[in-house]
């Protein structure tokens, strides 16, 4: 089947891939240029593990094309997913107007039958106003439909997630659109085993906000949790096992540390507890998850603040940009709140991370970027770990304390033993555990 996939962003060039490893023909648009000169000559615009290879497989059997033009894609298949970025906009709600935009282009170009269908996190009744802008712009009377089929993968494990995921909503008004999303999805479906869940649209488009809003309230509970633990003397990850234990409770997701980033999470709680007020619901628990998320962040600089005493002119080493490890993501990172404190703090940083320093870069051009860990921690009096890198968890301790000035470190997502660091010597303060 000849498919349209519009943004190449982590959704859409994750999806698009996905679509043409299972035999689909794709084309992926966007109005980026530069990405799609990138595509073309089979570099990614984004890093995510195995995407290279696999989109250079689908090209060269024929699957996968790349194109500028919403109108080429809008010919090139009856179905197109849009996959375009819904950032935060005025007063926290979602920004649609890309969305807008494609069901524009595509109702002013398109000859015959079309289904849209958003794949974005997008607020409740998105389809609806879709479906607007669709009728406005068609120039004739050409049947089309709306569905919303919300993505749930995880960057980092996105490849996979999309092979296998737990299960593929798809919120639908008619029966030509579910069973041309039934057949598109029959290979994932029958290689995962996973279940395909018909419902509206609205309620497909509730199901991921929930679904997210639901994954962030059990962080920002367990950072919570951790809270009290430090102050009880318990420590959090055997809370956290305890509690997780219990099938109803499960035990992902309750990691504590220094709280949720990423360009989903706080984006999508903000996005949701807007949306609630528009239709009349205070959720006021999303409120409390949203704050506790940056208290983390706040407790965390407390302790470095209380270790150093002075922060002006004492250097300290960043291992970890990413929001978590696997990606080179950066939006809503932890160390976009650490770093410009600690600068303003008057402190001189070394940062390192094995991928997401160029994104990180652009953001804060000219500081002290490294690639060796060693050479990250040489003469430092304070190590601070954002993110949870596989090179942070294999740091040899020893080394890394005849490195430091002064073997101090804090550890924002729990990865070492507290009691074996300290033997070695180390003042070390991980995330509610005693
Ligand atoms: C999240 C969801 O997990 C996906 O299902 C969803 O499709 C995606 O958002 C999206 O809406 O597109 P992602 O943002 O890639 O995926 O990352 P997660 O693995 O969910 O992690 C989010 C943040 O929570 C990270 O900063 C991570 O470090 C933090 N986290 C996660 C914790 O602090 N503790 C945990 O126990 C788990």
């Amino acid at each position: 089947m000849n498919i349209t996939v519009v943004g190449t962003g982590y959704v859409g060039l994750v999806t698009g891939t996905c679509f043409a490893d299972i035999g689909h023909n794709v084309m992926c648009v966007d109005n980026d240029a530069r990405k799609i000169d990138m595509l073309r000559k089979l570099k990614m615009p984004i890093y995510e593990e195995d995407l290279e290879d696999l989109v250079r497989k689908n090209v060269e059997a024929g699957r996968m094309h790349f194109s500028t033009s919403i109108n080429e894609g809008t010919d090139f298949a009856e179905v197109l997913f849009i996959a375009v970025g819904t950032p935060p906009g005025y007063r926290g709600q979602a920004n649609l107007s890309y969305v807008e935009q494609v069901g524009r282009q595509v109702a002013e170009h398109m000859t015959s039958y079309r289904l849209l269908v958003e794949k974005s996190t997008v607020p409740v009744n998105t389809g609806e106003q879709l479906k607007r802008t669709v009728t406005k712009y068609l120039r004739e009377d050409i049947p089309f439909d709306v569905a919303s089929n919300p993505e749930f993968l995880r960057e980092g494990t996105a490849l996979k997630d999309a092979f296998q995921p737990d299960r593929i909503v798809i919120g639908v008004e008619s029966e030509r659109a579910a069973s041309l999303l039934r057949n598109i999805y029959e290979p994932v479906v029958k290689r995962s085993g996973c279940e395909l869940l018909e419902m509206n649209m609205a309620s497909a488009e509730l199901t991921k906000h929930a679904s997210n809003s639901f994954l962030a309230t059990k962080i920002s509970f367990i950072n919570a949790v951790s809270r009290v633990c430090e102050l009880a003397g318990a420590n959090v990850e055997q809370v956290a096992h305890g509690m997780g234990l219990d099938h109803r409770i499960g035990s992902r997701f309750l990691n504590a540390g220094v709280g949720y980033g990423g360009s989903c999470f706080p984006k999508d709680v903000d996005a949701f507890v807007h949306l609630s007020d528009q239709l009349g619901y205070n959720f006021q628990l999303l409120r409390e998850v949203q704050k506790i998320n940056q208290a983390q962040r706040e407790h965390l600089m407390q302790k470095i603040q209380h270790e150093l005493w002075v922060i002006e002119n004492k250097t300290i080493a960043v291992l970890g940009l990413a929001f978590k490890p696997g990606t080179d993501d950066v939006r809503e990172a932890p160390s976009l709140y650490f770093i410009p404190q600690l600068l303003e703090a008057g402190a001189h940083l070394r940062l390192w991370d094995p991928i997401a320093s160029p994104k990180f870069e652009e953001i804060h051009p000219g500081l002290d970027y490294r690639t060796d860990i060693m050479d990250t921690v040489q003469g430092a009096d304070l190590v601070l770990i954002l993110t949870d890198w596989p090179e942070v968890r294999d740091i040899d301790l020893d080394k890394l304390k005849d490195a430091m000035r002064t073997p101090v470190m804090i550890d924002g997502r729990n990865i070492f033993d507290p009691k074996s660091v300290r033997e070695k010597g180390f003042t070390y303060y991980s995330v509610g555990r005693p």
